[in-house]
């Protein structure tokens, strides 16, 4: 770990104004907007990378929960990592990025996310890609689905009823979020001259999913964007698709963010739906035995996997593991055959499921004997991992 710099909370009102000029200049805000970003995410919250009494740079800890296999794995999401210029390149982030990942670990935090505005610094403190998020974008004028099973009525405001709608979706999909308050916060409350319109599909009485939007105009034409929806049925999806393909008229596209192969898509009767941008956001895996514990597995997989794992920065990662898997749920004890050896890095694509065994080990990322990699092949197979938040 590099000596010269320390990492602390934001102590007092000076500090806080140098991490919010800093953030601001980073990530291109106006003068004063880090404020609202304090606020919404809890000043408490941040940290700061200090050499002397001078602040380089600061990041944000987003105490949240992912859904693993059916089970929420309590998470802590890292946003605004930003490094003054003038500091920059002397190791300070990276200082930074091995602070936090001891400060998760020292709590009982089991895994950590972010999305990475470059790898090569974050895959220095242990993280690797973990799953997608991808924007995608189809014309209105191709939906051309007409049934529309459910109502859909008008919701000003977030309601209780979306969270719990939201949760339902989130715990059939690997990676997605059990949300923050700030992150519901960013989907309900608009931006500067930005109208937010929220509908239920089903109505109160039959709610089977919904959706939150805004309208854009620029230099492609109008848009809708979908900030936030849920379909827990068939007649949900057809119904949200029917709803959008009624503002044809004068909306030109609709953009929504979702999974690599997402089944939305499907019920479009061409293939006009075009990912605009496939992002992959990382994943950490902090503690290897509570990570490995608090996910879920498949209920019919009964199979154990002996793990060998190296981990430079987290002493207590490193060693032999059996992963025992029954009845859907997950043992680890230390020792066993160590037949499959990675870093703590491939470890997050195959906890993820992101890729196969087989993929990792192409990519030189595991070593593992064939009994391993079949253990691990069944173990770690489940829907392909996403999130439908921006963090
Ligand atoms: C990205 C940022 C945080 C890096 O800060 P930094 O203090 O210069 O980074 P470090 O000196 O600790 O670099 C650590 C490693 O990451 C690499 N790295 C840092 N920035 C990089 C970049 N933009 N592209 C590629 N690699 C980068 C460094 O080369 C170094 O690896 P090395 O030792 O092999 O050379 C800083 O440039 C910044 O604040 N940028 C603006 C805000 C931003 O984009 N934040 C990231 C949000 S996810």
């Amino acid at each position: 770990m590099t000596p010269k710099f320390e990492y602390s909370q934001v102590v007092n009102q000076e500090g806080i104004q140098r991490l919010g000029n800093i953030l601001e200049q980073c990530f291109l805000m106006s003068p004063g907007e880090s404020e609202i970003f304090f606020n919404r995410l809890g000043l408490e919250n941040f940290r700061i990378i200090r050499q002397g009494e001078q602040i380089a740079g600061g990041l944000a800890t987003i105490s949240m929960g992912q859904w693993w296999g059916g089970q929420r794995v309590p998470m802590t999401g890292i946003a605004a990592v930003g490094i003054a210029p003038e500091y920059r390149g002397s190791g300070a982030a990276l200082a930074m990025m091995q602070h936090v990942v001891k400060e998760l670990y020292a709590k009982g935090v089991p895994i950590s996310a972010l999305y990475p505005a470059t790898q090569r610094l974050y895959r220095k403190a242990g993280y690797e890609q973990g799953g997608f998020s991808c924007i995608w974008e189809v014309p209105t004028e191709s939906i051309l689905v007409k049934e529309k099973p459910l109502p859909v009525c008008d919701v000003p405001g977030t309601h209780e009823i979306f969270h719990q709608l939201y949760q339902h979706q989130a715990k059939l999909n690997n990676g997605l979020l059990d949300r923050h308050q700030g992150l519901w916060q960013r989907i309900s409350r608009p931006d500067e001259n930005e109208a937010v319109y929220a509908y239920l599909i089903g109505c109160a009485d039959q709610p089977q999913g919904y959706i939150i939007f805004s309208q854009h105009q620029n230099q492609d034409g109008s848009s809708i964007r979908l900030r936030d929806w849920t379909v827990l049925t068939t007649a949900a999806a057809q119904t949200l698709w029917s709803f959008i393909a009624n503002h044809r008229s004068q909306i030109k596209y609709v953009r929504w963010r979702g999974s690599g192969n997402d089944s939305l898509t499907l019920l479009l009767p061409e293939q006009t739906a075009k990912q605009k941008s496939a992002m992959r956001w990382m994943l950490r895996v902090i503690n290897v035995s509570t990570a490995l514990e608090k996910r879920g597995y498949s209920q019919g997989i009964q199979a154990e996997l002996h793990l060998e794992v190296q981990d430079d920065l987290v002493a207590e990662n490193n060693g032999r593991f059996i992963l025992s898997v029954a009845n859907g749920r997950g043992e680890v004890t230390s020792g066993g055959k160590g037949e499959m050896k990675l870093d703590i890095r491939g470890l997050a694509p195959l906890y993820t499921g992101l890729f196969t065994p087989q993929q990792l080990q192409l990519a030189g990322q595991l070593d593992a004997t064939e009994t391993a990699m079949s253990a691990a092949t069944q173990i770690f197979a489940g829907g392909s991992p996403w999130m439908a938040d921006f963090f």
